[in-house]
């Protein structure tokens, strides 16, 4: 299928796990994506499997100067950007009464400002062209509710739906559509991650925690990044043209449950 045959796409965080899943899908459907992430040596060996249409760039979503940087290397090397997804993020998680202001600080800039300043660097190049985008936002079904020991993750991800919306009504009139993805439990490295949290905070054995909320999935499993690039070739293909601001669960059914 060639259904982003042309298109060019910046993918944060794509050195692994959902991100370099939607970077081989995206070329796979016809595009050229670079893929953008803090571990340039792990994106540079992702880019190199996928082939000549995948490159990697250094990116700090943190550091407006390293944002502006790598939206300018992939608006120059494509001549022009038409999908970008803001997928890097980091998950941490503790009691409220053992929050640190630094791991607040951390979390919010990489995955809020990270996904605001780099929505508005790619915007502005998407605006000064002229011929719309497509920007996918992800979001997490820890956006959609509090969690007892994620406080700062979850709010982050509301933070992160909630721009969506402000800036999917904002970015249409220059026909750049802006929505998000939330998806429930996605195994890999980032889940291996959450597990460690769990077994520290709620006293379980490694493995213990991913094997239990595998098992409350109304699908009957923990979600792969296959699973969502369907969603996110739809929300990249000018199928979703008339889609705004809006973010979709992508979750075998767990939301609803
Ligand atoms: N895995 C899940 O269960 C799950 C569930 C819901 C939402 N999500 C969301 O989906 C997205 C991808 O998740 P994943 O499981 O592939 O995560 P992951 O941890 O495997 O990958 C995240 C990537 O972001 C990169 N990154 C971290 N900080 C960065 C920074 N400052 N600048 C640039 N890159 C940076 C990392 O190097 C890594 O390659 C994230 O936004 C995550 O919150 C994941």
């Amino acid at each position: 299928m060639t259904r982003l045959a042309g298109k060019s796409a910046l993918i944060t965080g794509a050195a692994r796990g959902i991100g370099c899943h939607f970077a081989k899908t995206f070329v796979a459907e016809g595009a050229r994506v670079a893929l953008a992430d803090i571990d340039i040596d792990r994106a540079r060996k992702a880019a190199a499997e996928i082939g000549d249409s995948a490159m990697a760039i250094e990116m700090d979503v943190t550091s407006q100067a390293s944002i502006d940087a790598a939206v300018a290397k992939t608006d120059t090397s494509f001549g022009g950007i038409d999908i970008l997804v803001n997928n890097a993020a980091v998950f941490t998680a503790a009691p409220i009464a053992e929050i640190s202001r630094d791991d607040y600080r951390n979390v919010f800039e990489i995955n809020v400002a990270g996904t605001l300043f780099t929505m508005q660097a790619v915007a502005r190049k998407m605006i000064e062209r002229g011929t719309g985008g497509k920007i996918i936002n992800m979001a997490s079904q820890a956006g959609r509710r509090g969690e007892p020991l994620v406080a700062v993750y979850c709010a982050t991800k509301a933070a992160v739906i909630s721009l969506t919306q402000s800036a999917g009504l904002n970015l249409i009139g220059h026909g750049i559509n802006v929505n998000a993805i939330a998806p429930g439990v996605v195994d890999g490295e980032h889940w291996d991650g959450v597990d460690a949290f769990f077994a520290k905070y709620e006293n379980k054995a490694p493995g213990q925690k991913k094997r239990e909320v595998g098992a409350n999935v109304p699908f009957g499993r923990m979600g792969k990044p296959e699973d969502l690039a369907g969603m996110a070739v739809f929300l990249a293909s000018d199928d979703s043209d008339y889609v705004v601001a809006q973010t979709y669960n992508v979750d075998g059914g767990q939301w609803m449950s």
